[in-house]
């Protein structure tokens, strides 16, 4: 089974957890759209009956074109499970999210998330975080300072580019890529992160996720943090 074939597999499986009633949040990336595609079949042919809401402008475009009720963050008071992709998951379920960018968004929903379900292939399970890069989203002023002050630290930055150009977040941010190779102390680095003036969000999603959905070639292993 190739690795598209994992993600669909595991996309299908985790919208199993989404019941009438729910507002169900909708992540951001290749696997999540496996996911919003098998909930759109389920309201069409079902009647399921949710409301979703978006951790991106991309997954509102998908979710608007497959005909998914939708609500904006904000006239919801919380959402009652997550589902999204990630690109990195430690042992101990400490991930990296951010590889489309989506991060800021995608952390504002889960923290409102009663239930955090994240999907992967294999691929995405390993020992120790850090050798995907480490999206950090910054506010553009001042940003080249940031990128010098990380270079200091020895994290060997890169600013995310779209063709040319810097690439904007959809919350009109910069993302600056750390390549850290192995982070020993998530805690720590999320926290000095958290701390750095300039720094709108990172993509260590720490002490957040409930349940993992990782597709193995013939099955799905569920793992419950
Ligand atoms: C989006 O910003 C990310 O957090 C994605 O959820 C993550 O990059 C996983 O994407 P794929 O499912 O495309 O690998």
């Amino acid at each position: 089974m190739n690795q598209e074939e994992l993600k669909k597999k595991v996309g299908i499986e985790s919208a199993k957890y989404i019941k009438d009633g729910m507002i169900v949040g909708l992540g951001t990336g290749s696997t999540a759209r496996h996911m919003i595609e098998e909930v759109a079949r389920r309201v069409r042919e079902e009647n399921l009956n949710i409301v979703g809401v978006t951790t991106s402008n991309e997954t509102t475009k998908l979710a608007k074109s497959l005909g998914i009720p939708l609500k904006e963050i904000d006239e919801v008071p919380f959402v009652d499970v997550v589902i999204d992709g990630a690109d990195e998951i430690s042992a101990d379920f400490q991930g990296i999210k951010g590889g489309g960018a989506a991060l800021l968004f995608e952390k504002i929903v889960a923290s409102y998330a009663k239930r955090v379900i994240w999907i992967v292939d294999k691929s995405k399970m390993v020992n120790y975080l850090g050798e995907f890069p480490l999206p950090v989203e910054v506010v553009k002023y001042g940003s080249e300072n940031l990128f010098r002050l990380f270079e200091d630290k020895g994290y060997n930055p890169t600013f995310r580019m779209n063709k040319n150009e810097k690439l904007t977040t959809d919350g009109g941010h910069y993302i600056i890529d750390l390549h850290l190779g192995k982070i020993k102390e998530p805690l720590a680095l999320s926290d000095e992160l958290s701390k750095t003036v300039g720094v709108v969000e990172h993509g260590l999603f720490t002490n957040m996720v409930n349940v993992v959905i990782v597709g193995k070639e013939e099955v799905v292993e569920t793992l419950v943090a």
